[in-house]
């Protein structure tokens, strides 16, 4: 339970709070863009579990000096958003976002953008293909340098304004529910054929790095998702099969971008010129997002499909992942274990010592239904608390961002899942703070 006798510890000082969202999830406005792989994926029945679509979502292309309101209203000092690839495309797109950011500067809010989340023209992906190797998109290498160029054309109208900058956002969902397991646009299931989507992934990283700097940015990070990977128990099938996770979800996308070197054994199996590409990719960052929503428990396969959170995980994989017990869960029916994030970033630390910049929490939150949100706000109290051990811990935290400001589209979940410290009614699009923008707004007051 949140605690009101013992108030969250005071964070250091410049300590940057806010909160997420992305494009997609929110703007709507899709006949103002080029169509994404997300809306290509969507219109395919049974895609997006309640059928729906992100065509409108939250409207926040029309309602964003509302939306404005409620961040200032909130009392955050920066807001992370993401820009919308096919938006920029489209004749007039980029207009959208100096709009935004005008606003939201005005408001005294610190503008974060995100250059990818997940959102890719569908120009660039060969939609009818059936899951061969060969689908366009990011298992192209060329797409890496697309979306460099697209970088550069926003960081120039943009740069004036902007001064932090994230590249990409969660390379690992995106290359494992998209491109693996099919269960996220553009829906290819081509499980361990879904390697070069890192590596490209990876690059546009790097090369996006390159040209925000070549047009004067000096605050560039990249958003991961982590989360501490707990063998179901010591023995050594158990063992095997968490570290195993592990690498693939929290070392395949950080060593690359801070070691400068794939985990053993998976550079062989990447395309191009990797060492020179990990040389592009290691480009030393200004600081480093994480998104953490929960541990894992992963065990030795068990011979059979898993539903898990969401997601399927096929019997096929090396790993099967199972129930943390004794623990509250999500509405989504992720575990809530706040300690899990101290230990993240102490390990982090451990691991990457003094090749770790400083560490921003890019996304945290929790999907519960209603107004009345206690359980959320007991999940930020929880994660807040284990954050400042984290800090007290010596690690280097800046900042933390609350996935999400509003409800929105939660990718094929649809709109089931609700992260939201505001409420937004699909009907009318009205706004309800809930419980908890009342709660972090107290919160903010009380770090300042
Ligand atoms: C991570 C993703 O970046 C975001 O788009 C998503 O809505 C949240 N996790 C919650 O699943």
């Amino acid at each position: 339970m949140a605690n009101q006798e013992h108030p969250i510890p005071q964070f250091p000082a410049g300590f940057l709070w806010g909160v997420s969202t992305s494009a997609h999830q929110i703007e709507g406005a899709a006949e103002l863009r080029e169509p994404s792989v997300w809306d290509a994926f969507t219109a395919e029945p049974g895609r997006v579990k309640d059928g729906s679509t992100a065509a409108v979502a939250v409207d926040h292309y029309h309602r964003y000096r509302e939306d404005v309101a409620l961040l200032s209203g909130l009392g955050v000092d920066a807001y992370r958003f993401s820009i919308s690839w096919p938006r920029v495309r489209a004749e007039g797109g980029l207009d959208f976002y100096d709009r935004l950011v005008d606003e939201l500067c005005a408001a005294g809010v610190r503008p974060v953008p995100t250059l990818f989340h997940w959102d890719l023209p569908v120009a660039f992906q060969t939609v009818s293909d059936s899951g061969s190797a060969a689908g366009g998109g990011w298992l192209e290498r060329d797409t890496a340098a697309r979306y460099a160029e697209y970088v550069s054309v926003v960081a120039e109208r943009l740069g004036d304004r902007v001064k932090k900058w994230i590249t990409i956002n969660e390379p690992a969902e995106h290359t494992l529910f998209g491109h693996a397991l099919g269960a996220h646009a553009p829906g290819k299931r081509l499980m361990f054929d879904a390697l070069p989507v890192a590596h490209h992934l990876l690059l546009a990283h790097g090369l996006g790095v390159q040209a925000l700097r070549a047009a004067g940015a000096t605050d560039i990070g990249i958003a991961n998702s982590h989360g501490p990977t707990w063998p179901a128990s010591q023995e050594a099938a158990d063992v095997e099969a968490a570290d195993f996770y592990d690498v693939l979800l929290n070392r395949l996308f950080a060593d690359p971008v801070l070691l400068g070197e794939y985990p053993a054994g998976l550079g062989e199996l990447m395309p191009g010129d990797v060492a020179a590409d990990l040389k592009v990719i290691g480009e030393p960052l200004d600081f480093y997002g994480v998104n953490f929503y929960a541990p894992t428990r992963v065990g030795a396969p068990q011979g059979a499909d898993i539903e898990f959170g969401g997601l399927t995980i096929p019997a096929e994989l090396p790993f099967s992942v199972r129930e943390i017990e004794d623990v509250p869960v999500t509405d989504f029916g992720w575990p809530v274990v706040p300690e899990a994030l101290t230990e993240l970033l102490t390990g982090f630390r451990e691991r990457y010592g003094d090749r770790l910049p400083p560490v921003v929490i890019t996304e945290n939150g929790c999907s519960y239904e209603g107004i009345h949100d206690r359980a959320r706000i007991d999940y930020l109290d929880g994660h807040l608390r284990a954050l400042h051990r984290a800090v007290e811990a010596g690690v280097d935290v800046r900042g933390y961002f609350v996935w999400s400001l509003m409800d929105n589209f939660e990718w094929a979940e649809g709109y089931a899942q609700q992260f939201g410290l505001v409420h937004v009614n699909l009907d009318t699009q009205e706004r309800t703070p809930k419980d908890s923008y009342g709660w972090y707004q107290e919160l903010l007051r009380a770090q300042r």
